[in-house]
């Protein structure tokens, strides 16, 4: 089964994935990972960010594999061509060269594929921003998950803060969450929209638990009905 979490950058998608996911059983699927690790690529290759072709070849050939820690079954970071770059597609270089990249067709193509492949493997929940619209519309559970502007950019601060990578500068990170925000929804290709069959949740000013919990009701409600329905727990 597919739980299909979308929404802008810093609306709490990770946590909120990572923690439904451990709740249900599922594993996790972190799509912007992905983008991020073809932009990496990219930047590594010298390939520029207008050339579609160069990007699109990189999204089809380059092997994007998940790291996982020891004992821990949710992936830790993310791995291009067997070079752990978990840290590396988490820098501030990377967050200004990945709408671009993830504005291109080709590149879209050639990742969706890879996505449906993984998510039709198990039990996942999968986060990104056209999960529910484009990569799996038929899922069960479809949230979209949003906060203000000003609040993503404090969130995005305090992670970066943890993971000692990225900005730490409020200004410079909510200039880039805005930006991002514009490329992500204007762009014609899979734009940043709510499935019309979405749940929608604002986080803003709310605890994370609590958001997890209306997820966690959600997706046991979709279970249950599955259970129901037709006897199959796994069925999508
Ligand atoms: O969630 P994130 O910030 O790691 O995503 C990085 C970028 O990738 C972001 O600019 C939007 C893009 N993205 C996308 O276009 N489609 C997805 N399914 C996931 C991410």
């Amino acid at each position: 089964m597919i739980i299909a979490i979308d929404g802008p950058s810093g609306a709490g998608k990770s946590t909120v994935a990572k923690a439904v996911a451990r709740e249900l059983g599922f594993s996790c699927l972190d799509t912007g990972a992905m983008y991020r690790a073809v932009a990496w690529r990219a930047l590594r290759d010298g390939v520029a960010l207008d050339d579609e072709e160069g990007l699109g070849r990189i999204a089809r050939e380059c092997e994007i594999s998940f790291v996982h820690g020891s004992g821990d079954p949710m992936p830790r970071g993310v791995a291009v061509d067997g070079v752990d770059v978990s840290a590396a597609i988490r820098e501030a270089e990377i967050d200004r060269a990945v709408s671009p990249v993830s504005a291109v067709s080709a590149v879209r193509e050639a990742l969706v594929e890879q996505q449906q492949r993984i998510g039709r493997s198990g039990d996942y929940v999968v986060e990104g921003r056209d999960i529910g619209t484009v990569v799996f519309p038929e899922a069960p559970v479809k949230v979209f998950l949003t906060a203000s502007a000003e609040e993503r950019a404090h969130r995005r601060v305090r992670q970066n803060v943890d993971r000692g990578v990225g900005s730490i500068d409020y200004d410079e990170v909510l200039a880039g969450i805005r930006r991002r925000d514009e490329i992500d929804s204007s762009r014609a290709s899979s734009p940043l929209r709510a499935a019309e069959d979405a749940a929608r949740i604002d986080s803003t000013g709310r605890f994370i638990e609590d958001v997890i919990g209306d997820i966690c009701a959600l997706a046991r409600r979709a279970v249950g009905a599955r259970v129901d329905g037709d006897g199959s727990e796994g069925a999508r």
